[in-house]
């Protein structure tokens, strides 16, 4: 069973970036934190980052047929990316936003998520544990459609 993660923007600067937000952990360590879980689950994990609405569309509709789950991290397009959205509603693939801050705890335009409504639940505040427990729940979800 295939699951994709898909970072978003800014993703990339992870560990250097808003340190006292984000922590220091760098992605290439949250990816292989939710490789070792992967490994653990049985499924096969791709992992992708893009900074571009346009590349994250790309992926989440190359997914269709190949892909059993999708964990995201939409990073800013969270809370403005219909295009996104859009993309999620129509691959229909069970999909998981996660988010390393508690996106309702911070700034007023970062409470509203335009993904939650077509995700099939929303994992935030718990730093790389929001991706851990997204891939655990993705995975179970997958098992059941
Ligand atoms: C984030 C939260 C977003 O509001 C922000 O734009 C990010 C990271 C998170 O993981 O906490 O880039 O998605």
């Amino acid at each position: 069973m295939k699951i994709l993660l898909i970072h978003g923007p800014n993703l990339n600067l992870l560990g250097t970036r808003e340190t006292g937000v984000y922590g220091v952990q760098t992605l290439e360590s949250v990816n292989q934190r939710c490789s070792a879980l992967a490994n653990e689950l049985g499924v096969e994990l791709e992992i992708h980052q893009s900074n571009s609405e346009g590349g994250i569309i790309d992926l989440i509709q190359a997914a269709t047929n190949t892909v059993k789950g999708i964990v995201i991290n939409p990073g800013a397009y969270t809370h403005y990316s219909y295009a996104i959205r859009d993309a999620i509603a129509a691959v229909r693939i069970p999909t998981v936003e996660v988010h390393l801050s508690n996106i309702h705890a911070r700034e007023e335009f970062r409470h509203q998520s335009v993904i939650a409504p077509v995700a099939m639940g929303q994992i935030v505040g718990l730093g790389v544990n929001s991706y851990l427990l997204g891939l655990r729940a993705v995975v179970e979800l997958a098992k059941d459609a």
